[in-house]
């Protein structure tokens, strides 16, 4: 696999959109629950930390994808489960920074429109992990192992090795069954 840095880079980054959007919510949750303006303060500054961390997990993703299309013997429609993630992905990634945008024009504490909003996006960042969980620990992909597996599968010299043994084994039993007929013979 021809990674830029030899490895994927999507699994480093997509851990802070996930962590830091929980927390974003949460502050305003708890900033409206106690009437705190500086806790609400606080929720702001970390929503534009996960716009600016969405856009570096759609960038990595993307980049890993291209990476993974390049080298992989599979190909996948847009039905498939890396087709969603990506869509999903860069809806994501619209909401939040448009969130972000939101959240500064909001003077003090968040709407209950706005607290709405960040938690469907909460929600819409778990069912993304979950599919990227699901494209790594299901479907292999990016992990190395599972990539020279698939090639070794499909290398030519591979099969005609097999095909070989098979030819072998085919002629050692005519042998064998010739000898046997000889030795009857005598
Ligand atoms: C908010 C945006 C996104 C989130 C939260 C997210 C989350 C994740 C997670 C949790 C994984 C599993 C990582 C692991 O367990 O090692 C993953 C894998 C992956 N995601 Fe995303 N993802 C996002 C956007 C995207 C986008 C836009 C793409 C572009 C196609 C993408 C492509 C991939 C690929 C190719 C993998 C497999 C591992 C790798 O090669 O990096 N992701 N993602």
């Amino acid at each position: 696999m021809d990674y830029l840095f030899d490895f994927p880079i999507h699994p480093i980054a997509v851990h802070f959109v996930i962590a830091l959007s929980i927390f974003a919510a949460a502050l305003d949750i708890w900033a409206s629950f106690k009437s705190d303006a500086a806790i609400a303060q606080f929720a702001k500054l970390t929503t534009c930390f996960v716009a600016i961390a969405a856009v570096i997990t759609i960038a990595t993703g993307w980049f890993d994808h291209e990476t993974w299309h390049a080298t992989s013997q599979h190909h996948h429609d847009d039905a498939s489960v890396i087709g969603l993630h990506m869509k999903l992905g860069i809806a994501l990634a619209i909401l939040f920074c448009g969130l972000a945008i939101l959240r500064y024009r909001i003077k003090g504490l968040a709407s209950k429109l706005y607290l709405l909003l960040i938690l469907t996006g909460v929600t819409g960042i778990t069912f993304q992990a979950y599919l990227g969980g699901e494209l790594v620990y299901s479907e292999g992909i990016g992990v190395r192992a599972t990539e020279e597996h698939r090639a070794e599968d499909k290398r030519p010299e591979d099969k005609r090795t097999e095909e070989n043994r098979a030819e072998e084994t085919l002629h050692n039993g005519s042998d064998h069954e010739h000898s046997h007929d000889t030795e009857n013979h005598h």
